[in-house]
C-alpha cells in the first residue's frame, strides 16, 4: 500500500488546516508508505509572487515536520525538485481529453465566469494531479470531498493510457479512508463558514504560530449563545457555533463530542471556553515551538527536502521511463 498525497504550499496554517488535513496525514505514516509533497508546481495555477511562493515552501515543510510528520518514516519534497512529475503530466497531456477536464466541477469553480482570463494550467492542474499519483505507482490517494472527482480523473488517464499503448504501466489509485476521521472546523465568529486563511477577520481562526495568550483571546471572543451544553451531540444540531466549539474540543484532545459534552453538560460557555483554550493550547504550543526552531534552522529544512526528492527521484524514474518507451520515445 503506496500513499500520496499534496498540499499547496500556502502561508500561515490555521486549526482547520491541521485537525482537517495535517494531522490525518500524520496518522497515516504508521499505516501505509507515504510520500507527501508541497505542491509548488501546482501553485503556479494561480498568480504567484515569487518571494512568497519560496518562503512558503519551507514554511510549510517546518509545519508539517512539526505537526509530526516523521521525514524518517515518509517522504517528503517540494514537487518541483522532482522533474517527473510535470514530465509525465506533459506526457499524459497527451492521453487526457478535453471533455474529461471541462466536467471538473473545480475548474468551473475556480475560473468562474472569466473563463477565457484563467490560466491553462488552472484547466490541465488535474493532469498534472493524475502524474502526482501515477509516477509513484499510488495504490492509494486520501482525498476530501472535493477531490474525489480528480481521482476518478487520474483513474481515467491510467485506464486509458494502459489502453491505448497496450501496457500494464499505470496503477488505478483508490480513494483512501485511512488516518481516522477529519474534523471540519468552522469559523469563530459565526460557526457556519469554514476556518479559511480567506476569511478577512483574522479573529475567525486560531493560526499554528498564535501565542498562547492569542489563542485564549481568540477563543474567549468566539461566538456562542447562553444556553448551556446539553448531554447528547444531536442536541446541539441547532446552534452551529456550539457545535463547532464542542467539535475543536473533542479534535484537540481525541475525544468523541458525547465524552466531550459528558465532561460540561449543564454547564456554559464561561466555563467550557478557559477549558478549551487550555486544551488547544496544550496541542498548539509544543507545535509551535518546533516550528519556530525549524524555521531558524533553513539548512536543516532544505536538506530534509532535497533527502526526500532524492528519494522521490529515484521511485519516479522507472515509471516516467517505461512512460517515454510506451509511447515510442
Ligand atoms: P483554506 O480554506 O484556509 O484556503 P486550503 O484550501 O489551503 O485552506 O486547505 C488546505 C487543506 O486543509 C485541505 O486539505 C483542506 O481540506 C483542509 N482544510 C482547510 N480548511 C479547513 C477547515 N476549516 N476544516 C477542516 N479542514 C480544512
Ligand atoms: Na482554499
Amino acid at each position: 500500500m503506496r500513499v500520496v498525497s499534496g498540499i499547496q504550499p500556502t502561508g500561515d496554517l490555521h486549526l482547520g488546516n491541521l485537525l482537517g488535513a495535517i494531522l490525518r496525514w500524520v496518522r497515516m505514516q504508521d499505516e501505509a508508505e507515504c510520500l507527501f509533497f508541497l505542491a509548488d508546481l501546482h501553485a503556479l495555477t494561480v498568480d504567484v509572487d515569487p518571494a512568497i511562493l519560496r518562503g512558503n515552501v519551507r514554511e510549510m515543510a517546518a509545519a508539517l515536520i512539526a505537526s509530526g510528520i516523521d521525514p524518517a518514516k515518509s517522504t517528503l519534497f517540494a514537487q518541483s525538485a522532482v522533474p517527473a512529475h510535470p514530465e509525465l503530466a506533459w506526457i499524459l497531456q497527451g492521453t487526457a481529453r478535453m471533455g474529461w477536464l471541462n466536467r471538473m466541477t473545480q475548474w468551473k469553480d475556480k475560473a468562474g465566469k472569466n473563463r477565457e482570463g484563467a490560466s491553462v494550467g488552472l484547466f490541465t492542474y488535474p493532469v498534472l494531479q493524475a502524474a502526482d499519483v501515477l509516477v509513484y505507482k499510488a495504490t492509494h490517494v486520501p482525498v476530501g470531498e472535493d477531490q474525489k472527482q480528480h481521482i476518478e480523473l487520474a483513474r481515467d488517464i491510467a485506464v486509458k493510457f494502459n489502453n491505448d499503448f497496450d501496457v500494464e504501466l499505470f496503477v488505478a489509485p483508490e480513494p483512501y479512508i485511512g488516518g481516522g476521521t477529519a474534523a471540519r472546523v468552522m469559523s469563530l465568529r459565526d460557526g457556519a463558514s469554514k476556518m479559511s486563511k480567506s476569511d478577512p477577520s483574522e479573529a475567525s481562526r486560531i493560526h499554528l504560530t498564535d501565542s498562547d495568550d492569542v489563542i485564549a483571546q481568540k477563543l474567549r471572543k468566539a461566538k456562542t449563545d447562553p444556553e448551556p451544553l446539553p448531554d447528547d451531540p444531536e442536541l446541539l444540531a441547532g446552534r452551529p457555533e456550539a457545535r463547532n466549539l464542542v467539535g475543536i474540543m473533542a479534535a484537540v484532545t481525541g475525544e468523541s463530542p458525547a465524552a466531550v459534552l459528558q465532561r460540561f453538560s449543564g454547564q456554559g460557555f464561561g466555563a467550557f471556553k478557559p477549558a478549551l483554550a487550555d486544551a488547544t493550547i496544550a496541542l498548539l504550543a509544543p507545535l509551535r515551538e518546533r516550528l519556530i526552531e525549524l524555521r531558524n534552522d533553513p539548512a536543516m529544512l532544505d536538506g530534509i527536502l532535497a533527502a526526500g526528492a532524492e528519494k522521490a527521484v529515484e521511485l519516479a524514474a522507472p515509471t516516467l521511463h517505461e512512460a517515454y518507451r510506451a509511447v515510442g520515445l
